[in-house]
């Protein structure tokens, strides 16, 4: 250091150092290890490198700047302003050399740790942090007396402009390396990848000279009923478009158990089934760049959530060890494959998956990924976290502990074995209110925010009709029921005489609750059958007694704070979901909605390296708990069977809704049929 040299300080890091003048921004930079961008290694093409440079008073860093503290605007700085444009103010990192005492910016665009804020106030932020990136280099020419082969001198350039040693390369890359240098004059642009566990970095792609056509990556959460997928961009972690398919495994059975026993009873079965659903994420992958007017071979990194049955299925592997004890898994860790090896060839060839680890062989991926999200193992306080789909993944700990089990609810949830039962779409009832004095019902299907009663509801709905019920609005409908006296604490729904509405409609000796009639309009009739409530029970006690396993495991009666995570726990009402005792009581403020948990936690372990090993240690000290063989886990089913609940009191929903003491009977079977209590 001389006394010649410049202060340097930026922000936001808060970084500083003192320097040579002439000494280029972006080289004090990295000399500091701030955080700023380049794809072109500091020549003036890409404009990663942008500051933002403070002239004046300092007083908090006791400095002044004056206006030639950085040299003077060149002409690389104008010609790309002019080109591409850039805010007044700004500068080239690489361009700007310091010359006297400075304070610099870097604004988030230019940081390639960059935090994507998320913009829900309980949603975490990612840090920027992918294993794909881009590099420009310039790469020496041949010369007879120096024979070196094209690969050996692009390694050289990358370790000398870039400091990557030891690459590798496929014979693809190789077999079209000579073409693209000569084509780029000497200049070209890799996308090198290097995973968390990789030994080598690995070009992925090149181009002739510059190339900024992005890098874009898929996180996929790999659903028993439905597929679904965001785009991504692997610079800034943008999401670009979302999309989901359904499952065509459907076809093979509803839910992971009758998948496994088609690929038992059908030699080559598991085969069809992973062709099905690796035709399906490609043909999801190129709609969604559709959407989002992408190419697909711009995707260099899938990542992947799903339970254990879906991660067999994709990776090829016959599930049949899942199906019966002790459910052994092939492999529980995470693997980091090429996504050739899973056919998936709508992305780019060399593209790689990573497959987060799974917790046991009957917790998957997905439940990890939730952890990932949500981060139970940091909470103070006790929560239980339910990704509520074909099967529940419940986690329940705080900074001492994590269980982790799942249960089996079955498809209820998502609106399948329902009688008007479909999946959420438009036109699908998903808010139900009824009357408790009228019984008369009002509702809200998916397309629209008016209700049924609202005069311009049926011009609102015209176009989408009111063709079912989906698996929050059946939620809404039993517990709406319960509510109103229609249906019992035993799950038995009550006679027109019984209740006092004409809406019920005898069927044999049971009755249904008539909620939409459009037989006028040539529509369905959407009715609550009894065999609905029964198979909603089945469901909500599934998920109630998986949760009070892991509460009795813990040692705890009560849980400080709800979560309702997966696509569907977005939309349940935390009151519904309590008066049907889905979940254990808690205070209502406290039960939340993290969306798709398990979409994030996919998006988290996409754009962030660190993220990738930090869940693998997770899941090394989540402790599972099997329903299967647990004999309490019969004990709590039948107890949760009851709406609410047969013995939990729910306190804290008895504070605040009163439910109707009705008792029903099936037609014709007992004495008590009709008798109505009415409790205070
Ligand atoms: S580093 Fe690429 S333009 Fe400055």
């Amino acid at each position: 250091m001389t006394n010649t040299d410049a202060l340097v300080i930026f922000t936001p890091s808060g970084k500083r150092g003192r320097f040579a003048l002439g000494t280029p921004v972006l080289t004090a930079a990295r000399q500091l290890g701030v955080d700023l961008d380049s794809v072109c290694g500091g020549r003036g093409i890409c404009s990663k490198c942008q500051i933002q440079p403070g002239y004046g008073e300092f007083p908090k860093f006791g400095i002044h700047v004056d206006d030639e503290a950085l040299s003077d605007w060149n002409s690389v700085e104008d010609r790309y302003k002019t080109k591409r444009g850039m805010i007044d103010g700004r500068r080239l990192g690489c361009q700007a050399k310091v010359m006297g005492d400075v304070v610099i910016d870097v604004p988030p665009e230019s940081q390639v740790h960059k935090q994507v804020i998320r913009k829900s106030a309980t949603q975490r932020d990612i840090v920027m942090d992918p294993a794909t990136r881009l590099l420009y280099i310039e790469v020496a020419e041949p010369d007879m007396h120096e024979p070196s082969g094209d690969f050996e001198r692009v390694s050289q350039a990358l370790a000398s402009q870039w400091q990557v040693t030891d690459v590798e390369a496929d014979l693809a890359i190789l077999r079209r390396l000579q073409p693209v240098l000569r084509k780029g004059e000497w200049k070209m642009t890799v996308a090198l990848h290097k995973g968390h566990k990789d030994a080598r970095p690995r070009i992925l792609d090149i181009w002739p000279g510059f190339h900024d056509g992005g890098l874009y990556g898929l996180a996929i959460d790999l659903g028993s009923t439905t597929i679904a997928a965001h785009l991504c961009d692997l610079r800034d972690g943008t999401v670009l478009a979302s999309s989901g398919v359904m499952n065509p495994q459907i076809r093979f059975g509803e839910d992971l158990m009758s998948r496994v026993s088609y690929a038992m009873m059908n030699p080559g079965g598991d085969v069809e089934m992973t062709r099905a659903v690796r035709e399906a994420i490609n043909a999801l992958a190129a709609s969604i760049c559709a959407e989002a007017h992408l190419d697909p071979k711009a995707i260099f990194e899938v990542v992947f959530v799903c339970n254990p049955v879906m991660h067999h299925l994709l990776l090829g592997i016959d599930p049949v060890e899942l199906g019966q004890a002790p459910f052994a898994l092939a492999t529980s860790g995470s693997l980091s494959l090429d996504a050739r090896e899973l056919e998936l060839t709508a992305v780019n060839r060399a593209a790689r998956v990573y497959l987060l680890p799974c917790i046991a062989g009957h917790v998957g991926a997905d439940a990890a990924a939730v952890a990932l999200s949500e981060e139970p193992g940091k909470s103070e306080d006790m929560v239980l976290i339910v990704d509520v789909g074909t099967n529940a993944e419940i986690l329940l700990g705080n900074k001492t502990r994590v269980l982790a089990c799942s249960s089996p609810t079955g498809p209820a949830f998502e609106g399948a074995q329902i009688s008007s039962g479909q999946r959420a779409a438009p036109g699908a009832i998903e808010r139900v209110e009824i009357d408790p004095v009228t019984k008369e019902p009002r509702f809200r299907v998916i397309g629209s925010d008016l209700w049924s009663d609202d005069p311009d509801f049926a011009a609102a709905t015209a176009g989408s009709g009111i063709t079912g019920i989906c698996g929050s609005g059946i939620i809404e409908a039993v517990a709406e029921m319960r509510m109103a006296g229609i249906v019992d604490p035993k799950g038995l729904i009550g006679s027109a005489d019984q209740v006092g509405t004409a809406r019920m409609i005898a069927e044999g000796r049971t009755h249904s609750y008539l909620l939409h009639d459009g037989s006028a309009e040539d529509g369905p009739t959407i009715m609550v059958t009894q065999g609905d409530i029964r198979a909603i029970q089945l469901a909500k006690s599934a998920l109630y007694a998986g949760a009070r396993l892991l509460m009795d495991e813990m040692g705890v009666d009560h849980v400080d704070r709800v979560t309702l995570a997966g696509a569907f726990g977005a939309h349940i009402s935390p009151k519904h979901a309590m008066v049907l005792g889905m979940i254990p009581d808690a205070p209502l403020d406290k039960v939340t909605s993290a969306g798709n948990a398990a979409g994030t936690g996919a998006r988290i372990a996409l754009c962030n390296l660190a993220a990738r090993s930090a869940i693998e240690a997770t899941v090394h000290d989540i402790h599972k708990v099997e329903t299967a063989i647990e004999p309490r886990f019969q004990e709590h089913f039948v107890n949760a069977n009851a709406i609410p609940h047969a013995s939990d009191p729910f306190p804290h929903l008895a504070g605040i809704v009163s439910l109707p003491d009705v008792s029903f009977n099936m037609a014709g079977s007992g004495a008590d049929g009709g008798r109505r209590r009415r409790r205070g």
